[in-house]
């Protein structure tokens, strides 16, 4: 930027002396030279042939005067044209051209004048001239009717006519411009002028006439004569050429001041010339240099965008895994949270199974007593009823005994008390299996062993047992894949196959559903999944189905324990389990389970349990977080 700075200022300069010398630089004005020299020209030929035509009207060549009068308005004209170099009249010469244009003029001026005058001479020269031999033919005309025969003096009249002759003859000689003897000629006039007064009158006359005209001729000629000259010697070629010198003069200096400025011009267009060279190449420096750190640019910024990437890419990757180790902490939370709450549930169901058990116990016991002291009461009843009509000697008894028969209803009593008492004894089966499952639950009798075990004989004896419950409803489908024999507790896992068919079978129809079983192994863990094209599970339910004693199911037909229970039973096998299910379109439940199960995790609770809110990505994107 500093360097620009001056070279800028030097452009500046010379373009500003460019500009200038350009202002400066003579116009080209060869034109104008040609033109002028071409008038020039003109005037001269107009000249000579002006002064062509006097000597021709002297000589009686042109019998008119017009030739003389025609050159006459271009003769004024022209020279007016002659002009100096516009713009510049006072420098170049100009004022001297205009002088010499103006002694032309008045030359011109004068020349016109002396030819006025020529003009009029020569018309008086020309019309004596004309006249002198027509008066020289009267007088001989006249001298030979005076010298008739018989009348004297004959020889006298031959003598005037000669005389006359001789004369006219001198005149033309002398009009001729030969050469003249003025003292003999005026000598012959004299004596012809003397000789009048012998002659006839008349004669006399023509001679008179004759005389004067000679004299006319005479003086015209010479006067005429004197004109031609003084035309012939007006300067006017002389003015001519000095214009044409100083038109030359002026065009050399106007050449020459040419070749100085165009010289001038080169040289400071070699100047420009260098100094834009030299803002070219710096120019094209300025262009490498900013091309080299345009590359540098470019690749720094490359390396920074790379760098920008991989930071990102590090960024996202850091920030995935915030992500998901906020999911596996929130999902352990849900867990840790879930088995808080069913190891209390656990406890108040043990405790309240424990409670409940020895009632129901001694209830069941004393209601199959009950049972039978009723029966034995009624057979007792029946045999008084048949003893009734033994007693009719006793007044009035056998009417007490029938209206008390009628007052208790004993015969809808006995049909009545055995269906109540099943009803009861149903009722029993019902709180005992509750507790049961309350015991399960809490496992706190599960005595069961570890043992390898094949989880699809587990699965298809489990379907035997609920088999007329599920084929009613569903068609199931088995899709097995290679499951080797787990470590596990085969009638524990038994109950969960059982708790996932029912419900799946549950969940179908009206329609007949379908019911599809597949198993496999992946990651060394198997999976067992059980789903079915059923009603699904609605978001505000799906929180919640593996909460103790919550079913949405009628009353008697479900605890809601099934899947709690299941959720226990996999977490204690180490294994977990996921939900997929989208409402109206069916369910998914898949259960994964380690291959074997570690020693040490029997000492201490696994950290991969099983989890009721692990529910992977649903059919239609429907799996609340527990
Ligand atoms: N396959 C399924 N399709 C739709 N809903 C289901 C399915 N499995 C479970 N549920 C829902 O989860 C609830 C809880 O199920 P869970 O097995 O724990 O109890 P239950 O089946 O209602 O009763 P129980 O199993 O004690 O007879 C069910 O009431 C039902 O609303
Ligand atoms: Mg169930």
């Amino acid at each position: 930027m500093k360097a620009a700075l001056p070279l800028a200022a030097l452009g500046l300069v010379l373009s500003g002396a460019l500009l200038f010398l350009y202002r400066q630089a003579p116009g080209n004005d060869a034109p104008a030279y040609f033109e002028n020299v071409a008038r020039l020209r003109q005037i001269r030929q107009l000249d000579a042939q002006w002064e062509l035509d006097a000597m021709k009207s002297k000589l009686g060549i042109n019998q008119s005067y017009d030739a003389l009068a025609e050159p006459l308005p271009q003769l004024d004209a022209l020279p007016h044209q002659l002009n100096a170099r516009p713009g510049a009249p006072d420098r170049d010469g100009g004022a001297e051209l205009a002088a010499g244009v103006a002694a032309l003029e008045r030359e011109l001026g004068r020349k016109a004048a002396l030819i006025e005058s020529f003009k009029s001479h020569n018309a008086v020269l020309r019309n004596s001239m004309a006249f002198l031999p027509v008066a020289a033919d009267d007088i001989a005309a006249l001298a030979e009717r005076y010298s008739q025969p018989g009348r004297g003096g004959t020889l006298r009249f031959m003598r005037t006519e000669a005389g006359v002759r001789k004369v006219l003859l001198q005149v033309l000689m002398f009009e001729d411009g030969a050469r003249f003897d003025q003292a003999g000629f005026e000598r012959a006039l004299a004596g012809m002028m003397a000789s009048q007064d012998t002659l006839p009158a008349d004669l006399a006359g023509a001679l008179r006439l004759f005389v004067v005209h000679v004299r006319t001729v005479l003086r015209e000629c010479q006067k005429v004569q004197d004109l031609l000259d003084r035309i012939a010697a007006a300067p006017t070629a002389a003015h001519m050429d000095r214009i044409s010198t100083l038109l030359n003069r002026g065009q050399e200096r106007n050449a020459l001041q040419m070749q100085q400025h165009r010289r001038y011009l080169l040289l400071l267009s070699a100047a420009l010339a260098a100094l834009l060279l030299y803002a070219a190449w710096r120019l094209i420096r300025s262009h490498a240099i900013i091309n080299s750190v345009n590359g540098q640019l470019r690749q720094a910024n490359e390396g920074l965008e790379a760098a920008v990437h991989e930071r990102t890419a590090e960024l996202e990757g850091a920030y995935g895994q915030l992500q998901s180790e906020m999911a596996e902490r929130k999902q352990l939370e849900g867990r840790l949270v879930q088995s808080e709450k069913l190891a209390s549930i656990g406890q108040l169901a043990a405790g309240v199974a424990h409670e409940i058990n020895n009632p129901l116990g001694f209830l069941a016991s004393n209601a199959d007593m009950l049972e039978q002291y009723l029966e034995r009461i009624f057979e007792m009843l029946s045999i008084y009823q048949d003893a009734e009509p033994a007693m009719a000697p006793v007044p009035g008894l056998a009417a007490r005994m029938r209206a008390q028969r009628v007052r208790l209803e004993l015969d809808y009593l006995r049909a009545d008390i055995p269906v109540m008492m099943a009803e009861s004894r149903d009722g029993m089966g019902r709180v005992s299996k509750i507790v049961q499952s309350l015991k399960d639950f809490s496992r706190t009798d599960s005595l069961q062993q570890w043992e390898w075990a094949d989880l699809h004989r587990c699965i298809d004896s489990t379907l035997n047992i609920i088999a007329s419950e599920v084929r009613k409803v569903a068609d199931v489908r088995k899709e097995y894949g290679a499951l080797p024999e787990i470590e596990c507790m085969p009638s524990q896992l038994n109950q969960v196959f059982m708790n996932l068919l029912v419900n799946a079978s549950h969940a179908v129809g009206p329609l007949r559903g379908l019911i599809t079983i597949r198993t496999g192994v992946a990651d060394q863990q198997a999976w067992i999944e059980v789903g079915d094209n059923g009603c699904g599970i609605s978001d505000e339910v799906l929180p919640r189905i593996f909460d103790p004693f919550f079913t949405t199911k009628p009353i008697g037909k479900g605890t809601g324990l099934g899947l709690s229970l299941s959720y226990g039973i996999v977490q204690n096998h180490h294994g977990r389990i996921d939900v997929e299910t989208a409402p109206g379109a069916g369910s998914r439940f898949r259960i994964t389970l380690p291959l074997r199960q570690r020693t040490e995790v029997y000492a201490q609770p696994a950290r991969r349990s099983a989890s009721p809110a692990s529910a992977q990505a649903p059919m239609t994107g429907m799996t609340p977080a527990l």
